[in-house]
């Protein structure tokens, strides 16, 4: 770090419910297994305007959110040997003012970073951490996921091949990595649920079928249930990227009460179990930090290092806004007003005034 570097610009949520400012705060130092990342890009998720708007997650005010960086690292902390000084690299933040990402620069986890290959800016990589552990964690995680095998274990990689698997919302964030891990798995027919202008591209990232999510339940439910019939397999698996209240409904009527079929969820459930039955709904957390998913993550970074290089996991769409970090503020409308599709809002922190 040049030594004329002390401080840097931050996006602070200033109180509980209160409103987002930019102000200075020092650059942090990094520790053991970390390093200092200048972020050159950060992408919007939904969980950035739900903190503001309903007060949850975070206790401790200002607060600095966002989970999603990508950068140059700038220092290495004692125990990181898989970085060095200048290296392009995307990682997954965390909700603690040193580690979020609305910032000129972070304190990185090493564990939870990548090298950035030469195919991908800065704002593509920006676009991958916290979707794409989030799917991770849903689909491979034990305690709070379906326990599948991740597909970088040995021999695991298309191991499901036949088996079908539904993934609610693919043209979300999650949605789009669950779709490509799921391919990666084998599943097969890979059903998913998005509005028709994102056919061609679900289709490219390995979704076999696609329905209109604006078709009545009932209709989504039948389509989806005949696809499977066709596909000669019983369904065990609905990943469930939205999580609203109807489309948690699809998801578990697909799945038959007398199976042991997993409705795999990103907020908390609101189906109802009836006696005896062996479907489950489980929320899934797609921190890497989480004590429960650290192993897995570690895991999954390791080989998402691979598959971004070799193209067998694709970023999002993006979108970048202007302005910097002042530029998240009506970027996090955006995304309030659900006016965000099939599309990753980013924002590039270094452009701040
Ligand atoms: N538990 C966790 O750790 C965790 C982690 C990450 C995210 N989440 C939550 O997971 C949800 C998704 O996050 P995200 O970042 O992936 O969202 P996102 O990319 O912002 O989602 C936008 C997409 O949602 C799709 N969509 C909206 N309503 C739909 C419906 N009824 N059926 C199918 N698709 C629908 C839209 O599809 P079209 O444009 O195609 O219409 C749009 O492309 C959010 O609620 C978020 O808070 C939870």
């Amino acid at each position: 770090m040049s030594t004329q570097h002390h401080q840097q610009k931050a996006l602070f949520l200033q109180s509980k419910q209160g409103k987002f400012v930019v102000s200075p705060r020092d650059i942090p130092k990094p520790g053991n297994g970390e390093v200092l990342l200048k972020i050159h890009a950060t992408a919007l998720n939904p969980v950035d305007y739900k903190i503001q708007q309903h007060g949850i997650f975070v206790e401790k005010y200002p607060a600095i959110l966002g989970a999603d960086a990508a950068g140059v690292v700038e220092a290495i902390g004692d125990g990181v040997h898989t970085f060095v000084k200048g290296d392009r690299i995307f990682a997954h933040g965390l909700l603690e003012n040193d580690k979020a990402t609305f910032q000129q620069f972070n304190i990185t986890v090493a564990d939870f970073a990548a090298k950035i290959p030469a195919t991908l800016s800065y704002e593509q990589a920006a676009s991958i951490p916290l979707g794409f552990d989030t799917a991770s964690t849903g689909l491979y995680g034990k305690s709070n996921g379906a326990g599948i095998i991740p597909p970088w274990e040995a021999e695991a990689k298309g191991l499901y091949a036949g088996k079908p698997i539904v993934i609610l919302g693919g043209s979300s964030s999650v949605g789009s990595y669950a779709i490509q891990l799921a391919r990666l798995s084998g599943f097969s027919p890979i059903i998913t649920t998005a509005s028709p202008q994102h056919k061609t591209y679900l289709q490219s990232l390995g979704a076999t079928h696609i329905l209109d999510r604006h078709l009545s339940p009932s209709e989504l439910v039948d389509s989806g249930n005949k696809i499977i019939q066709l596909s000669k397999a019983d369904l065990h698996v609905v990943y469930d990227a939205i999580s609203i209240k109807e489309t948690q409904q699809i998801g578990w009527e697909l799945l038959s009460s007398e199976r042991p079929g997993k409705l795999i969820l990103t907020l908390p459930p609101v189906v109802e179990k009836k006696e005896n039955d062996k479907r489950e709904a489980i929320s899934t957390y797609g921190s890497p930090h989480a004590p429960q998913n650290r192993e897995l993550s570690k895991g999954a970074w390791k080989q998402l290092e691979v598959w971004v290089d070799n193209g067998e996991i694709q970023p999002n769409n993006i979108d970048v806004l202007p302005n910097g970090l002042e530029g998240i503020i009506g970027g996090l409308e955006r995304l309030k007003q659900g006016e965000v599709s099939g599309t990753k809002l980013i924002a590039h922190p270094q452009e701040t005034a």
